[in-house]
């Protein structure tokens, strides 16, 4: 018998905790031995709650219990996280998170740490919830040099985007739906800002090329600024605004690409057409091309899929499993966004300049039109080029007394 503690119980760790009972026989048979929840450690109490018995407030009982061959560490955050995480894998107890922030940030030493200590640190559920993303990446594509990720990987604004677009939903409703039904993190800014997708975003790139990417280090911007206007001129040349994270491998000697932005996509794109709290990944691989993963990238029990997967997986360990692993780094290893190349949406309004005006700065513009477009309103696609260029080019609109109200990237996935 494998004895586990799960720290926290909130919407992930009450799911790990009710998966692990309803499903014990099978996973008793897939694990080879019965999975048993000894602690939960919790931050207050739960009346009536049918596991109050497991329930502990003090991390050092767990941490001492020498019993506790498995941690499952869903509470969110850097703190107290990280010195649980690191106690636990110094004392020879594998872990499984479903924190990105904490792997997003501390993966590098994290997994430094178990592979002294023979142990594993595994976190599938840190990326796309249920779907299996991390280890596909370092087991079944492992003939690969994966050469570029994009995803939709944050399930909360692509619920919230799919409702604006399709219900006409305010952006506050659809967000109070989406925190009410267990997708949204504890402060919904890192969702809307677009910081959760780049937790993730950073976590495949350091997989899948080698050495640790960090947040700080990838521009990021969310859906706060997405309007029903953008809405409607991105339907208008049959596209959607989804909010995706990327990162491309850079040439040799060169510098990663990765950035988290929405962007204008084909509506009728593989990762156009995942809606609602679905999180769509494509990774291109050079000898398998495209795959792309699809599934529910939030929520109570497809976040305890993907963590009790991995507990599993640790109890059948024999030792750490060697190629989930990156190399450490200072950070400073993405390229500057003003060089990435791109086509770029603009919405924008003036009494005097007009798409004419746009046309001679930008050169081969799509022009877009929308029911109800205000007469000094006027909105293109320009033609792809570095961002730097297109920055120069709008500050040369802002001079003439064009105010630019819409900014989105188009692109290709
Ligand atoms: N808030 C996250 C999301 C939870 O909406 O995707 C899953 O990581």
């Amino acid at each position: 018998m494998v004895n586990i503690a799960v720290l926290g119980y909130g919407t992930v760790g009450s799911g790990v905790v009710e998966v692990l009972f309803k499903n014990r026989e099978s996973l008793q048979r897939k694990a080879g031995q019965a999975l048993q929840v000894k602690y939960i450690l919790v931050r207050r109490d739960f009346p009536g709650d049918p596991h109050t018995d497991l329930m502990v407030r003090d991390f050092n009982q767990i941490l001492e219990d020498p019993q506790v061959q498995v941690v499952a560490e869903v509470m969110g955050g850097l703190e107290p996280a990280y010195t649980y995480t690191r106690a636990c894998l110094e004392r020879g107890k594998s872990v499984v998170t479903s924190n990105k922030e904490l792997v997003a940030q501390y993966g590098a030493e994290l997994l430094q740490i178990a592979r002294e200590h023979h142990v594993n640190y595994l976190f599938e559920a840190s990326v796309g919830g249920g779907i299996p993303i991390i280890h596909p990446l370092h087991l079944c594509l492992a003939a690969n040099e994966i050469e570029e990720i994009a995803g939709i990987l944050n399930g909360t604004t692509n619920f919230i985007l799919t409702k604006m677009i399709q219900e006409k939903m305010s952006f506050a409703d659809a967000l109070a739906l989406a925190q009410q039904l267990g997708y949204a993190e504890r402060d919904p800014a890192a969702d809307v800002e677009g910081h959760d997708a780049c937790r993730k975003t950073c976590i495949l790139a350091s997989l899948s090329f080698g050495e640790h990417v960090y947040p700080k280090d990838v521009h990021t911007e969310g859906i706060t600024e997405i309007t029903s206007e953008d809405v409607a001129y991105a339907a208008s040349c049959g596209c959607v605004i989804k909010l995706i994270g990327r990162a491309k491998r850079g040439a040799p000697g060169e510098k990663i690409q990765a950035m988290v932005s929405p962007a204008l996509i084909r509506h009728d794109s593989q990762l156009g057409t995942v809606d609602d709290v679905f999180n769509g990944i494509l990774v291109r691989g050079d000898a398998t091309g495209d795959v792309v993963f699809y599934g529910k990238g939030a929520g109570k029990f497809p976040t305890a899929s993907s963590v009790v997967g991995d507990i599993v997986d640790c109890v059948k360990a024999a030792d750490t499993i060697p190629s989930l692993t990156w190399k450490p780094s200072q950070g400073g290893n993405v390229a500057d966004p003003q060089d990435n190349v791109t086509r770029m949406y603009l919405r924008c309004s003036s009494e005097q300049a007009g798409l004419g005006y746009a046309k001679s700065l930008f050169g081969e513009i799509q022009p877009l039109s929308r029911e109800g477009q205000p007469s000094e309103e006027f909105a293109f696609i320009a033609p792809a080029m570095a961002e730097r260029e297109i920055n120069a080019k709008i500050a040369n609109l802002e001079e003439m007394g064009v105010t630019i109200s819409g900014k989105i990237r188009v692109l290709d996935y």
